[in-house]
């Protein structure tokens, strides 16, 4: 049931709010303000010296979101890849170390034989999965629910939200059982999580200058994306969305990356889309933008205000959000860059619930 929406896509884009809010929830003790895992963990986390990721499409994206999240509050080092390739590559993994896998049907074969290849290895096996009866699921040895709700539209938003939700509440647990994260910063983190399904239906709410802007998106034959930090996987994510369900070839970059080779492209037909919060490498990516803008680029910046203000550069279109801390920007943020996606393809005349070639669950490798 689409509800009152048109698409599947848009009522799951539209339900993150609810459903990141009821993930969180369950991964957070609220009154305490601090993180309370729903399960308890076969392993130590303060013995772990790496985590492995692997995943693929989407769910890849939340994983290498959660890197930056591992490393800085649980100071653990962490190794992703995606399924495809680590399933071949003979990894040598750590003795006793975690692998974790992120899906959300359940049922990915790379996704599988990855997480297989890992238990053979003796790895710890925790899923973020969103369908609890799934095959990955039943083989780790912790499923750590997504609460999505099942996802139709074949393009993943809400699970993707859901995920790095999850992801981020493991990574405050992790840093607090490996002794290296305050109870202060905790509270000062986990109550930022709090407020990100509010952040998000504000998000939401920039629909209507989404949906304004896809016009000349749509005419755009190529589209570059950049973010540097954790919205370096969600530049990837969005590159990802757009060619998915409308076909616009999309290309994803780290932003300090543009000079070592894309800035070629640049030119006053393709649009470039850049995410970027407020954060601490936003100086960063200012200059980024300069360096596209010296060359008539043509930017849609996803940010704050303030960000856009203060980076005098003449915008084709500001994605105007509402400030937050950046820590957990790209839960908030992933909502424009789904929207974008779907506001090009609906305008294009898309299938956008059933985009050409794909299929919900890749069962076949
Ligand atoms: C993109 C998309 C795919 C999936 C990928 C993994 O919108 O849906 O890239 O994310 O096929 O699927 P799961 O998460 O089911 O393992």
């Amino acid at each position: 049931d689409k509800g009152n929406h048109r698409h599947f896509m848009a009522k799951e884009i539209h339900e993150q709010p609810e459903v990141v809010g009821r993930t969180l929830a369950h991964y957070l003790d609220m009154s305490a303000g601090r993180v309370r895992l729903p399960f308890e963990l076969p392993f130590d986390p303060a013995e772990l010296t790496r985590i492995t990721i692997t995943a693929c499409g989407t769910a890849y994206y939340a994983g290498l979101t959660a890197k930056y999240w591992l490393e800085k509050f649980a100071r653990v080092p962490v190794e992703i890849d995606v399924a495809s390739e680590f399933r071949y590559r003979e990894a040598p993994l750590p003795k006793g170390g975690l692998m974790i896998v992120v899906s959300q049907s359940g049922e990915t074969a790379d996704t599988l034989a990855s997480l297989r290849y890992a238990k053979e290895q003796g790895q710890h096996i925790l899923s973020v999965v969103n369908v609890p009866t799934s095959t990955i699921a039943r083989e780790s040895d912790v499923a750590a629910l997504t609460l999505a709700g099942p996802e139709i539209g074949v393009a993943s938003t809400k699970a993707f939200t859901c995920q790095l939700a999850v992801l981020a509440c493991l990574a405050l647990a992790f840093g607090r059982a490996r002794g290296v994260l305050p109870e202060a910063e905790e509270q000062r983190l986990v109550s930022n999580l709090i407020n990100v399904p509010g952040l998000m239906a504000e998000a939401v709410k920039r629909e209507p200058h989404i949906e304004q802007m896809a016009g000349s998106l749509a005419k755009a034959t190529d589209v570059l994306y950049l973010g540097r930090g954790t919205s370096f996987p969600l530049a990837l994510e969005g590159a990802l969305k757009l060619k998915e369900i409308s076909y616009i070839h999309a290309e994803g970059y780290a932003a300090g990356e543009l000079k070592h080779g894309p800035i070629a492209l640049i030119d006053e037909s393709m649009p470039v889309i850049v995410i970027a919060p407020h954060d601490a490498v936003y100086e960063k990516t200012v200059s980024n933008m300069q360096e596209v803008s010296a060359r008539g680029g043509r930017i849609i910046l996803v940010a704050d205000q303030r960000s856009a203000d203060d980076a005098s550069i003449a915008f084709e279109a500001v994605v105007a959000m509402t400030p937050m801390p950046s820590e957990f920007a790209p839960i908030v943020y992933a909502v424009p860059v789904q929207l974008i996606a779907y506001h090009t393809a609906v305008f294009m005349g898309k299938d956008v619930d059933q985009p050409r070639n794909l299929a919900k669950s890749v069962t076949v490798e």
